[in-house]
């Protein structure tokens, strides 16, 4: 049977107050809808339908270019309206799973049982205990059997007194569903299409609503404001932080910590306080990625340590490098193995060979260095000439005094050595001494500027 996912996405969101649509402000680094639509995706589904309404334009070139659906609904008339908006295209006998845009934590497992235990006849509703069940719907079951969804406005003090909440997530077969909607009428507080009318209709036509309770609220969470945005993020962290802890990865403090992206972690990982990743970041076996690091697309090679204030993006290291304190490595940063990136040293598009270092306060850009490699402090690669970059290239064991600047386009040949101060705009040859400075002069009769006589 054929799964149709409807996500809800037409609300404002005018409690964010953003400009940014509500779905598509950014949880662990990507839009709340990203986190929905991979859900719905992780599950199987082949048919993704998004209802979306004003300032859709935004969310729709957001993830242009993907296998989706897009229904307007222009006017939000409730939730049940909006899940009809997807139903003309939708087969009388798919499945139809009903989540919401700002719902973004529910796990695929959780919607999979939905899906399961709803089999290909019956209803499943998502619900949820809540401590303070005030403003959700509350689910009136008798003898056990889900018998009707009752909104917080409409409810009677009986029925308010009941934790047992409509999550919103539910699971219909599309014919069925689509005759539930057409039956829907606006008669109540709200003057709204209520979605959740469906599950007393069903049960009117005999059908069987099962209710499934959902492991924790934190899983449920609807987002509508920066103070639930945050709250999510945290819970969202802590998981991410949890499935690495199983796979053996040591945090310091897991509550200082951001994952904005995918972190993939071989064994004996080590991350102390205040990192964050960004993108696709790979760390190898042994890594050790020490407090208040950015990692961004990157891949750390095994035993690697990332001393601490770094700033690391699109770059890739071999094994055992060191790299930092106070390093930023730009993308295109290629370090081979046992590579020592110290302090101040900014490296940009540029191969580092085996064993070499580059310690303090130097610029890298678009530079071939060898292996053995010693970079005297300060040394500056002049790769840009005002309106092109030029290629800095430097052979194995060449020896770099400190503050030179290197003018590419220009070669040093293997084994040389530059003295320290200079500025080479010529290629150097191998295994010789190359220098250029002015003559040291002392100037004669000279004074120090005396103070001024007043007048
Ligand atoms: C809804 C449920 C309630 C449940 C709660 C869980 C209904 C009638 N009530 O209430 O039982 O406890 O969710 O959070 O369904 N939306 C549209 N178009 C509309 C109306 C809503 O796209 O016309 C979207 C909104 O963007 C939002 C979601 O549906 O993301 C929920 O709508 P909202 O009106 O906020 O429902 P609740 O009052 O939270
Ligand atoms: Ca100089």
């Amino acid at each position: 049977m054929n799964t149709t996912i409807v996500i809800l996405a037409a609300g404002q969101g005018k409690r964010m107050n953003s400009a940014l649509p509500k779905v598509l402000q950014p949880l662990a680094g990507r839009p709340l809808l990203r986190h929905v639509i991979d859900g719905a995706l992780a599950v199987g589904a082949n048919d993704i339908c998004v209802v979306y309404g004003h300032g859709g334009d935004e969310v729709r070139a957001c993830f242009a270019g993907e296998h989706l659906r897009w229904a307007l609904q222009s006017e939000q008339l409730g939730t049940g309206h909006a899940v009809e908006q997807a139903m003309p295209q939708t087969p009388d006998e798919n499945r139809v799973l009903v989540v919401y845009g700002d719902v973004p934590l529910l796990r695929s497992e959780t919607l999979a049982m939905l899906i399961e235990g709803s089999g290909q006849t019956d209803v499943g509703v998502l619900t949820v205990d809540m401590d303070n069940p005030f403003g959700y719907g509350r689910i009136i079951r008798e003898d056990g059997r889900v018998m009707k969804s009752v909104e917080e406005r409409d409810a009677n003090d009986q029925e308010k007194a009941i934790n047992e909440v409509n999550t919103g997530v539910i699971c219909a077969p599309a014919g069925k569903l689509k005759n539930w909607l057409g039956r829907l009428t606006n008669d109540n507080s709200q003057g709204e299409y209520y979605l959740t009318d469906v599950l007393a209709m069903a049960v009117d036509d005999g059908v069987v609503v099962h209710g499934f309770k959902a492991g924790n609220q934190a899983e449920v969470m609807g987002i509508n404001d920066k103070k639930q945005l945050a709250e999510a993020e945290r819970a969202l962290q802590k998981r991410l932080v949890e499935q690495l802890q199983e796979e053996g990865v040591t945090f310091a403090d897991p509550a200082r910590v951001d994952i904005r992206g995918e972190l993939k972690c071989g064994r004996d990982v080590f991350i102390d306080v205040n990192a964050v990743f960004e993108g696709e970041v790979l760390l190898g076996d042994n890594t050790k990625i020490e407090s208040n690091n950015l990692i961004r697309n990157s891949e750390i090679g095994a035993g690697t340590i990332i001393h601490s204030n770094c700033h690391v993006e699109g770059a890739r290291t071999g094994k055992k490098c060191e790299v930092g304190p106070f390093s930023r490595l730009r993308p295109g940063a290629e370090l081979a193995s046992g590579v020592k990136i110290g302090n101040f040293v900014e490296v940009k598009k540029s191969t580092i060979a085996d064993g070499s270092k580059v310690n303090h306060l130097s610029y890298i850009g678009d530079a071939v260095i060898g292996s053995g490699v010693n970079i005297g402090a300060g040394t500056i690669t002049c790769n840009y000439d005002g309106v092109n970059k030029h290629r800095t290239t430097i052979g194995d064991d060449v020896f770099i005094g400190s503050g030179v600047e290197l003018v590419a386009p220009v070669e040093i040949g293997k084994g040389a050595t530059i003295g320290a101060g200079s500025t080479i705009s010529k290629s150097a040859p191998e295994g010789k001494l190359t220098l250029e400075r002015a003559k040291q002069v002392t100037v004669p009769g000279w004074k120090p500027p005396g103070k001024r006589s007043k007048k």
